[in-house]
């Protein structure tokens, strides 16, 4: 792939944000999308990016994605949009939280990949002055797609659903160039993942992290992103658990200082 250029979704905060600057300073374009306009606005005045505020749970949004989409040409698309609401037992839990959850991770990566996977494959066949290539297609999962915990049921169930939607497209998409890359973090320090899943409480957000020593940042796992993204086209690493150190199971979380035995 002679030039990179990646659709990142998620990237007004967060791992989306980040993954944009690691990209922009990678040398590559990056089309950032995500609802909030002055957000992106923000980010784009800072790093030269291209932006689109779309809606990914709309269908006249994403219609709108489609066409930007188009106009951009990307060899690449970064699905990082989503997150969680709520933490009770699942009989506590909302219909509104859990639509909520398949909707922005698992309906919306569908509607996404509908949008741009037909412009992914046209940027592999070789046009005028672009010779083709790879493309690819990264999604950000989590570790909570394959291990339960107590109080993530919807989140448990929707991320769950979004690796399935990965995993059947990578067999779907079996003797085309293009690879399709699944990535799952545990615990990630971000402003608002958390915020949003306690509605704003910030007490309750603080807690998730408190005396967990080194939890990741959306800088490292950006890092780790564009680091599989930089590698060869036609190497696919097909599945990433990134965890921080501190959170050996998706539900052990050491709180306090790590400290060597013996
Ligand atoms: N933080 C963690 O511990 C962790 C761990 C594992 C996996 N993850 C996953 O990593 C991804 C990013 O998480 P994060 O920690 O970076 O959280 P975040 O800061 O809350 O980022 C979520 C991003 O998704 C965008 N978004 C949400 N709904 C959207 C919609 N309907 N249409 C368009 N954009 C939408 C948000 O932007 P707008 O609000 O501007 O639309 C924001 O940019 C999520 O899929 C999350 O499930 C996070």
């Amino acid at each position: 792939m002679s030039e990179k250029r990646i659709i990142v979704t998620g990237a007004s905060s967060g791992i989306g944000e980040a993954v944009a600057r690691h990209a922009v300073a990678r040398g590559w374009q990056v089309l950032a999308v995500a609802r909030r306009a002055e957000r992106l606005e923000a980010l784009a005045a800072d790093i030269g990016c291209e932006v689109l505020a779309a809606d990914l749970t709309d269908e006249g949004d994403i219609a709108r994605l489609a066409e930007a989409a188009a106009a951009f040409r990307p060899t690449s698309l970064v699905q990082v949009a989503g997150g969680a609401k709520g933490a009770a037992h699942l009989a506590e839990t909302t219909i509104e939280d859990w639509r909520w959850m398949f909707e922005s991770n698992v309906i919306a990566a569908k509607r996404v990949i509908d949008a741009v996977l037909p412009l992914l494959r046209a940027s592999t066949r070789p046009s005028e002055g672009a010779p083709g290539g790879y493309a690819e297609i990264m999604v950000v999962t989590s570790i909570a797609a394959t291990v339960a915990y107590a109080g993530g049921s919807g989140y448990n169930a929707a991320k769950s659903a979004e690796k399935q939607l990965v995993d059947v497209l990578r067999l779907e998409l079996h003797g085309e160039p293009i690879r399709v890359m699944e990535v799952a973090p545990g615990m990630v320090w971000t402003e608002e993942f958390s915020l949003v899943r306690f509605e704003g409480d910030r007490a309750k957000a603080d807690a998730v992290y408190k005396d967990v020593q080194d939890p990741l940042s959306a800088d490292d796992v950006a890092q780790v992103m564009t680091d599989i993204l930089a590698l060869p086209g036609h190497v696919s690493i097909d599945e990433t658990i990134i965890k921080p150190v501190a959170q050996t199971h998706p539900w052990m979380v050491h709180r306090g200082p790590l400290v060597a035995k013996g």
